[in-house]
């Protein structure tokens, strides 16, 4: 396959001579295709970045999915259900984007199941109340555009066009998040109370959502260099810290950060100290629901065993 037949160089040498080439057609500011030859290096990040993402998508429609039954009414049944379903759909054309690199869906779905793929640690938070989708939708896909917008940029040609659809989608889900809460925040005492917990309980997750801070972060030079990465994790951090705070504001809602403040100089916000061990533990396995998310994709993978089965059968007969 072509895939492997571009990235296995002959020698060091040879391999060096490439990636200055490539290095210059993406200063220059080309999109990378699926055909065009790239550095081992500059796919293999793809693919864990890509891979990545599309398994966040998919873990992140079980907190969501747990209220679906629950949901206060009929139409917020409905919208939550348009949600969780774009969700999906997000997952899928991550994974169609990172097949292009040359890692078939079947090896990311083992990957993910056997609990050796990573996803974003946010989804291992738990929904304890109806706010808390409120929450989700604010903050969390509010997280999640600041983060794809640039991405819609990024040098690999279907990773970008991917993302285009996705933050169209992500906006809506952030609407509708903001709606629930604006309505909790204007409803009864017990309602804005709900609403100020679920905050209390996400504020801190979100800002770990955009990663570790630009010195310690391990991937973000070269990611840079390739134009993948857009805009750093730190900077990312900040757009979103200086919107939250007047979205908290116009709810009526406090950020719990006893450090908040305002920097008059730079204009920006700024927020106390991050519990990166906390964001470490929870990406290595030990949040509060890691266990639960990977035991109910295993179950779904299981039980739609027999709607893979009958796919592939319905092809098979239509090929034949
Ligand atoms: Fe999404
Ligand atoms: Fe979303």
């Amino acid at each position: 396959m072509y895939t492997q037949a571009l990235n296995e160089p002959e020698s060091g040498a040879r391999a060096d001579l490439g990636d200055q080439e490539f290095q210059a057609r993406i200063d220059a500011e080309a999109r990378i295709e699926p055909r065009d030859a790239m550095p081992a290096a500059y796919r293999a990040t793809l693919l864990r970045q890509i891979s990545q993402h599309a398994h966040s998508e998919i873990i992140g429609m079980y907190p969501e999915g747990n209220w679906l039954t629950r949901a206060p009414s009929l139409k917020r049944k409905a919208i939550l259900l348009a949600k969780i379903q774009d969700e999906a759909g997000h997952g899928l054309y991550l994974y169609a984007a990172a097949e292009t690199l040359g890692k078939s869906r079947e090896e990311m779905f083992d990957a993910l199941l056997a609990g050796r793929a990573k996803y974003s640690s946010i989804f291992n938070y738990p929904t304890l109340t109806w706010a808390d989708i409120g929450a989700i939708g604010w903050l969390v896909d509010g997280a999640a555009i600041m983060n794809q917008i640039p991405l819609c940029r990024c040098s690999y040609g279907p990773y970008a066009r991917a993302m285009i659809r996705i933050c169209k989608e992500e906006s809506f889900h952030q609407r509708q998040g903001y709606d629930i809460m604006l309505t909790l925040a204007r409803g009864t005492p017990e309602q804005k109370a709900m609403a100020q917990d679920a905050l209390d309980r996400w504020y801190w997750p979100c800002l770990m959502m955009f990663g570790p801070s630009d010195q310690d972060s391990t991937h973000s030079d070269q990611s840079t260099k390739w134009k993948i990465k857009r805009i750093s994790n730190d900077a990312l951090r900040q757009k979103f810290l200086d919107a939250v705070v007047v979205q908290a504001q116009y709810l009526g809602l406090s950020l719990p950060d006893p450090e908040l403040r305002f920097d008059a100089e730079s204009g920006h916000w700024r927020h106390g100290p991050i519990d990166w061990a906390e964001f470490r533990r929870v990406l290595a396995g030990d949040g509060p629901c890691n266990r639960e998310r990977l035991a109910a994709r295993q179950r779904a993978h299981e039980e739609g065993a027999w709607v893979r089965e009958a796919a592939a059968a319905h092809e098979a007969r239509r090929a034949a």
